[in-house]
């Protein structure tokens, strides 16, 4: 009886579950809005690229379910997350991933300062913005779950601009405060953080696209004969946003194949000598 009763609930993961996204038009968001859908969960997209999210929402089989918002305006991102409250009265799941990164200036005294701050305000107090106003809806409902898409560059340095690092790596410390604090209101938060994969973004930084970026990206790994896709991603948020994960609090969900474990360049010299 126990196992026949069960499996439908395995089956969909996040079934009865309400769920804002933001970056949700492209990559890793796009991606995580379909798993989610498919999970049994009410989906909403917020992004700044309208189009593109209002084609997701198609998809969703939700046409309304996109939401304009730039999560670096308080106010915008205070409206999304009230939109999705008044819809269906409550909000299960908040995932911060809208992101960006500037482009690679060789030396810090060439990087400029406006550079600095568009991409600390996005990826940074775009995160804070989202953890806070999700924050504000559930306490009171003494539940829920905030997962923020941080990056290996949350981990190691070298990897990336020192504007994408700092981002990146505050978020992580972000995560944790916030998740000491809301842990007493039931509030689950926790950070993904990927490997390089193709996305937009990801295309924008390197000069390789597509499956030439993809290949080039296998070249560093750790883990061969498999590339990492947003999908990857998706699942890992699939993961803390459902009750599967329900014991998961300030946790950083590295999803990068033994990467940030190792550092290669004493067996590399060695070897070499
Ligand atoms: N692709 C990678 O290799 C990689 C690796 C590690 C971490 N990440 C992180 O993953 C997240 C998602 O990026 P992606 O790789 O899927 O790229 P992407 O370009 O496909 O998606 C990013 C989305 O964020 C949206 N966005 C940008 N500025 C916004 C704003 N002000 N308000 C709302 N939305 C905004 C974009 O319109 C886009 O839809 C980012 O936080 C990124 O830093 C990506």
């Amino acid at each position: 009886m126990g196992s026949t009763s069960l499996l439908p609930t395995i089956a969909r993961r996040l079934e009865g579950k309400v769920a804002l996204i933001t970056g949700g038009a492209s990559g890793i968001g796009k991606s995580t809005a379909k798993l989610f859908h498919r999970h049994g969960a009410k989906v909403f997209i917020a992004d700044v690229q309208d189009e593109l999210g209002q084609l997701v929402s198609k998809d969703l089989a939700s046409p309304d379910s996109f939401i304009h918002c730039d999560v670096s305006d308080e106010e915008q991102v205070r409206n999304a997350i009230d939109s999705v409250v008044t819809r269906y009265g409550k909000l299960d799941i908040m995932f911060n991933n809208a992101g960006t990164i500037d482009p690679y200036k060789q030396g810090i005294i060439n990087n400029e300062k406006a550079d600095f701050e568009r991409v600390l305000n996005l990826n940074l107090t775009g995160a804070f913005l989202g953890i806070k106003h999700a924050a504000r809806v559930m306490i009171p409902a003494h539940r829920g779950s905030i997962i923020s898409t941080a990056s290996i560059a949350s981990v190691l340095g070298g990897l990336s601009t020192h504007a994408y690092t700092s981002s990146k790596h505050a978020l992580v410390g972000l995560t944790k405060n916030a998740a000491v604090e809301l842990g007493q209101f039931g509030v689950r938060v926790n950070c993904v953080s990927p490997y390089g994969l193709v996305t937009p973004l990801a295309e924008k930084f390197f000069p390789a696209k597509g499956e030439e970026l993809e290949k080039a990206m296998e070249g560093p790994a750790n883990l061969k004969g498999v590339y990492l896709k947003a999908e990857d991603i998706a699942n890992a948020a699939l993961y803390l946003g459902s009750d599967e994960s329900k014991y998961v609090s300030g946790h950083n969900l590295v999803v990068d194949g033994g990467y940030t474990i190792v550092n290669p360049m004493f067996a590399t010299h060695f070897s070499a000598s």
